[in-house]
Parts: C-alpha cells; structure tokens; sequence
C-alpha cells in the first residue's frame, strides 16, 4: 500500500481525522486492531463540546447528531441534600455542550468513510510503524495471516492507552506523567427515562453518583466504587439502591429503575505522555493522554488534538509550510494540561477519597461552598465544561 498518512486506531479520533483529511484530497489508510461491532459495542462518553460539535459537521457527519442529539445549556450538583445548577449558557454566553454517546459519533464517522469509499481495515494484527525519523516512514500489520506493509509521509497513533503507537517511542525521549486515583466508576446503562433533563453530579458520604443520559428513553447512571471491586459483584438491584442513597432524597424518588443492559467498571487516571510528536509519527487521542472521567473531557480532548493535526496537515500539504505540524505537539500539549487540571479537579470535588481525613473533607465542602457563593468560580466551571477554546 502507499498512502499520506497511515493512521493506526479506528476509534474515534482515527476515524474523524482520515474523514477530515479525505474531504481536503489528503489520502490516508485506517488500521483497526478489532471488529466494527466491537469498536460499536464499547459504551463510553456522552457528552460532546460545542468545539467537537462543529469538527463533525466539518467533517459531514454531523446531520445525525444535530437531529437526534440534544443540547444541554446546564447541568446540576448535588451536594449535602441540596441540588444546585451551573448554568452554562449564561456563564459562557450562549456556550452549551451537546449530549451524543461516543457510539453514535462512532457509527456516523465509520458511515461517512463507507460512502467516500475511505480505506479502514479491521483486525490488523501486530501493527507496528517503522522508520519514524526517515523521510519514508512504514507501517506493518498481518491481515488474515498475510504480512501487508503501507509506505507513507506520515504515521498517525491514535490507538488509544494500550496502542502499540506510543510505545514506539524512544523510552529516553518519552516522558510519561501519571497519577491513578484509589477508586472506579461503575457505570450501568438502562432502558428506562432519565431521572432529570439536565445531569446531576453527586458528592455523598458514600462516594460519588452521576445520573446521565443517552436520549430520553436512555439513562446512563454511574457510582464511585472501590478498585477492588469486580463487576460481578453487583447485581441490578444493589446498583439501583446504591445510586439512590447517594441522591437527594426528592430525585432518587423519582428514578425509574430497569435491567441494565452494559455494565462496566472503569479505573481513574490521569496520564500524559511528552512530546506528542516524534520524527514523523504524531500522537492523538488516548493514546497521549487520559483524564479521570469526571467532567467528560476524555472523547473532547481526542477532538482538539484531531483539530491541530488536521490544520497541520492542510498547511503541509496545500500550502507547503510545515509550522502547524512543527507546533503540534506544544499546541496540544498547553490544551491537554488544562483538561487534566480541570478533570482532576472535578474528581477531587465530588469523590470520596478513601483514605480521606476531616480536614480534606472540610476543605472539599469549603471548595463546593465556594463554588455555589461566586459567579466567578461557577463562570470558570462553566467555561471549563463547555470546552476551552482550541
Ligand atoms: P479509542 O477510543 O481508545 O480508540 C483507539 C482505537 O485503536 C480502538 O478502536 C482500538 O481497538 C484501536 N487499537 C488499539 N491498539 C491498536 C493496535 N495496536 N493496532 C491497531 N488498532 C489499535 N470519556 C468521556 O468523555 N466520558 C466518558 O464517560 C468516558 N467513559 C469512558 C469509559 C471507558 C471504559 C474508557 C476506556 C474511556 C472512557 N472515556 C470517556 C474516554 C473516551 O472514551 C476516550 O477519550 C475516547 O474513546 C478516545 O478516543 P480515541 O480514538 O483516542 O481512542
Ligand atoms: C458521562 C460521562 C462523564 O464522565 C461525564 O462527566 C458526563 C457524562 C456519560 O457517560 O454520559
């Protein structure tokens, strides 16, 4: 194969940028390590910033979203028996977030490449780039047990934490920053009316509780667990009373339980990887970074990485100049840290820390006092939610 650029991940990110990138002439092959339905099946992020809104509708695959998606111009905290709401809209001007599950844009970008005949090729086995500080970098992969190999310009990594991409970085170029927090998420998806329009983020005693939405017949409800625990061990039931007692005693009356149909533990981190560029390979995505859930900035982040690139690479290839490509890193990187402060943040207002003494919680409920008695601290979440400006 011979193309411009190779990207390896046919997750959001991979799928977004070789869409982009088609619409300019730019070619590109799309190497996927698992099934379409696999990619489709994993239940992740729900919530999209205006920023990543418009990238779809750039991208010609936003005529879905923007019928059946639904814009959010605030959302509530839930915090010593009391809910309290951040409007968005009028902390931000106008700015709202659009809540679209992940799987949704995912089965739009995949159907977008199908109809521009665009190159994504599922379960590539042992991908792996090559030459990346040469002028013509390749990558290699085993498709149906035969060695296939695509000469390039460029090598894309957006193949999520566990790629292969970051990892083919030199270990004394790479600089890795990491903190994991001492708790999970247990996420249970439903059939059943969302408890509230708006989201509610719960701080309790007992740990944190988000009540979230796929559409109006789609709830998705979360609760802070220990890592220790396995998904096994919790049935429907004690998920449905878990997430009640941490709600405000009016709003976990009104909650339509039902079977879940995906459950799902999920850790808590906080991960950067520097330089996000190395000779001709560029990282984006998860594969560079993650954040703690908490605030949804981990499938927005990935968008304004794909951002930066895409306008990288228009530059290279349609005018010659190569400074786009040459910031790229540094660029993404200044976006990134801000997301992970606010993530963890976020994390740290409304979890319960384990090991927790008083006077963290004490400064915890000083923190969420604050927040609700100042315009100020409630206009900088707002426009942290919203989404930073790329
Ligand atoms: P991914 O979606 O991980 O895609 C990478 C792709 O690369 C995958 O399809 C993978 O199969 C493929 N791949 C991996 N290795 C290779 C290889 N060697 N060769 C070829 N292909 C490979 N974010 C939120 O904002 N809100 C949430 O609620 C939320 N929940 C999450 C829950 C879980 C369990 C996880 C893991 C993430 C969650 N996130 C959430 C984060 C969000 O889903 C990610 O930030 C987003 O998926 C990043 O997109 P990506 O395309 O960069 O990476
Ligand atoms: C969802 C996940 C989040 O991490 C969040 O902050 C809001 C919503 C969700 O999956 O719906």
């Amino acid at each position: 194969h011979q193309t411009q650029v190779v990207i390896v991940g046919g997750g959001p990110s991979g799928l977004l940028l070789s869409q982009l990138l088609h619409r300019k002439g730019i070619s590109s092959i799309v190497l996927e390590k698992h099934t379409r339905a696999h990619v489709l099946g994993r239940i992740r992020a729900g919530v999209l910033e205006h920023g990543f809104v418009n990238l779809m509708r750039e991208a010609g695959c936003g005529a879905r979203m923007d019928r059946e998606g639904e814009i959010h111009e605030g959302f509530h905290i839930a915090h010593q028996g009391q809910l309290d709401r951040i409007d968005l809209a009028k902390h931000t001007g106008g700015d709202t977030v659009m809540v679209y599950g992940q799987t949704e844009v995912t089965r739009d970008l995949y159907e977008a490449r199908d109809a521009m005949s665009g190159v994504v090729i599922h379960e590539a086995q042992n991908v792996q780039p090559h030459a990346l500080t040469e002028a013509r970098p390749f990558v290699t992969w085993e498709q149906d047990g035969e060695a296939q190999r695509a000469e390039c310009d460029f090598i894309v990594g957006a193949d999520g934490f566990h790629g292969v991409s970051r990892k083919s970085i030199p270990s004394d170029v790479l600089k890795e920053y990491e903190k994991v927090y001492p708790f999970g998420w247990l996420g249970v998806l439903s059939e059943t009316p969302p408890v509230s329009e708006e989201l509610i983020y719960a701080r309790h005693e007992r740990g944190f509780a988000l009540c979230s939405l796929r559409s109006r017949t789609l709830s998705r409800y979360y609760i802070q667990v220990p890592l220790t625990d396995r998904v096994e061990d919790w049935s429907d039931a004690a998920f449905w009373q878990e997430l009640k007692r941490r709600l405000p005693d009016e709003v976990a009356a009104g909650l339509q339980t039902g079977p879940s149909i995906e459950k799902s533990i999920a850790p808590l981190r906080s991960f950067v990887a520097e330089p996000m560029r190395y000779g001709n390979l560029f990282l984006a995505g998860d594969a560079a970074h993650i954040v703690p859930p908490t605030g949804a900035k981990g499938l927005n982040l990935a968008a304004s990485d794909i951002y930066y690139l895409y306008h990288g690479f228009l530059d290279h290839y349609l005018k010659g100049d190569s400074a786009g490509l040459d910031a790229y890193s540094e660029k993404a990187l200044a976006r990134v840290w801000k997301a992970e402060r606010f993530s963890w943040w976020m994390t740290n207002l409304l979890h319960r820390a384990p090991e927790g003494s008083e006077t963290d919680l004490r400064l915890q409920r000083a923190d969420l006092d604050y927040l609700f008695s100042s315009d100020a601290a409630q206009a900088s979440l707002a426009e942290n939610y919203v989404g930073l400006p790329y």
